[in-house]
């Protein structure tokens, strides 16, 4: 029987969140993370990979009181959430523009910015929704002209992963934000690949890329920009779907997709992030993709749980960005332990890390902090990523084998 424990226990100085996150700047120190004992009954051995059924058989997981462990499992947790090898599956590019890369791209290539200084830029980081996020994000873009500037843009990113032990990514990017001002499509592509290439000789970091549709331009504009990514097919996996969600529904882009589809490309979309559950409906049926990004308003909806639970779809679910967007007044409200626990197939990812407050790590440490995710927990999600990605089998198999590996060795020894 899968039991649930509190994992929130009495805080040390510095506390181990300050510990893991000072690791993550690159770091690594063995004595960061001192030896601690081990608690045999932390985690439920009838759980392991490929463990998913073991949430959807619980049905009383998330009303179960919780114990209090020994506040070093906080140490162990942070150490687990450290040492698992990380698979990001929705991250724009675009939205790893720190800003004070933005302020050296912006100088060399005299672009001018409404911002004096860098934390001027963070300061006007108070999102109360998407909208309001898309519109700097949108105009952060206009720095970037050159093929370097997206090569600079994708390794400064590539870097901060590899800190964080992400061992494979698969990166959006937005093209049409760029052709629109007559930035070419080959500049875009080219920088981009350029790094994530150079990244997988200086780090190992394996990574696919996902062309994003701009969903508030129109159907003809998105078959124009996929026309483009048809001429670099070999290196683009699948098309997504972004920008302002409410007001323009999956259903505009069905032609697009089923075009997509027809030139070998997966598909993927934003759905159910702000939008309604319908149009996570309209985006698997219609759009027929392979995940949906977001989608954490499928939960309004319980046959569309159903149907999510049965198929499997992934849902790539971005907690920080959930609150900055206002999706979630507090991280402490956000639904993601729920979905783990209804059996959907959840993972965690940064969306625009430069914006909301952090890449994966501290992504899966704040999840860890508000919700009390449990050691299980943090490697279910972990393997449903690694599971959900656009890999070979044979690919997935050694990434879940390397997981088991940590998990074993940080939990169960
Ligand atoms: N949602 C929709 N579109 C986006 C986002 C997002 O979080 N980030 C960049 N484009
Ligand atoms: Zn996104």
């Amino acid at each position: 029987m899968w039991s649930v424990h509190d994992d929130a226990g009495e805080r040390t100085h510095p506390s181990p969140e300050a510990l893991v996150l000072r690791e993550f700047g690159g770091h690594r120190s063995a004595s960061l993370f001192p030896t601690r004992s081990k608690h045999a009954n932390y985690f439920d051995p009838a759980q392991g990979p490929g463990m998913r059924r073991a949430y959807q058989d619980n049905g009383e997981g998330m009303n179960q009181p919780r114990t209090n462990p020994p506040h070093e499992d906080q140490r162990v947790l942070m150490s687990l959430i450290a040492g698992l090898p990380k698979v990001e599956l929705h991250m724009h590019i675009e939205g790893s523009l720190e800003p004070e890369l933005m302020f050296t791209i912006a100088a060399r290539n005299a672009v001018s910015l409404k911002y004096e200084s860098v934390e001027a830029v963070r300061e006007a980081y108070r999102f109360g929704n998407l909208q309001s996020f898309l519109s700097i994000y949108y105009e952060a873009c206009s720095v970037l002209l050159h093929e370097q500037d997206f090569y600079d843009l994708t390794l400064a990113y590539l870097q901060r992963a590899h800190a964080q032990h992400v061992v494979h990514t698969e990166i959006f990017f937005d093209p049409q934000c760029h052709t629109q001002r007559g930035v070419a499509f080959a500049t875009v592509l080219s920088g981009i690949r350029r790094a994530l290439v150079e990244g997988e000789r200086a780090f190992g970091i394996t990574s696919r890329l996902i062309m994003c549709i701009l969903r508030h331009l129109s159907a003809e504009a998105a078959v124009d920009i996929l026309e483009q990514a048809q001429l670099y097919r070999e290196h683009i996996i699948a098309v997504g779907l972004d920008s302002y969600e409410i007001g323009h529904p999956p259903a505009q882009f069905v032609n697009v997709f089923e075009r997509a589809r027809q030139h070998g490309f997966l598909t993927v979309a934003h759905a159910g992030e702000e939008g309604p559950a319908d149009y996570i409906w309209q985006a698997l049926n219609l759009l027929r993709v392979s995940r949906i990004d977001h989608g954490v308003r499928c939960m309004d909806d319980e046959a569309l749980v159903g149907e999510l639970v049965k198929r499997q779809v992934p849902l790539t679910v971005c907690p920080l960005s959930n609150v900055k967007l206002g999706v979630f007044p507090r991280l402490e409200e956000h639904n993601l332990r729920e979905m783990l626990h209804r059996g959907l197939c959840v993972t965690v990812n940064s969306d625009d890390p430069a914006y909301f407050g952090g890449y994966i790590a501290e992504n899966f440490v704040a999840a860890q902090q508000a919700l009390h995710l449990t050691a299980s927990e943090i490697y279910h999600l972990s393997m449903n990523a690694i599971q959900a990605a656009f890999l070979p089998a044979a690919e997935k198999q050694a990434l879940l084998d390397q997981a088991a590996a940590v998990y074993h060795q940080e939990i169960a020894s």
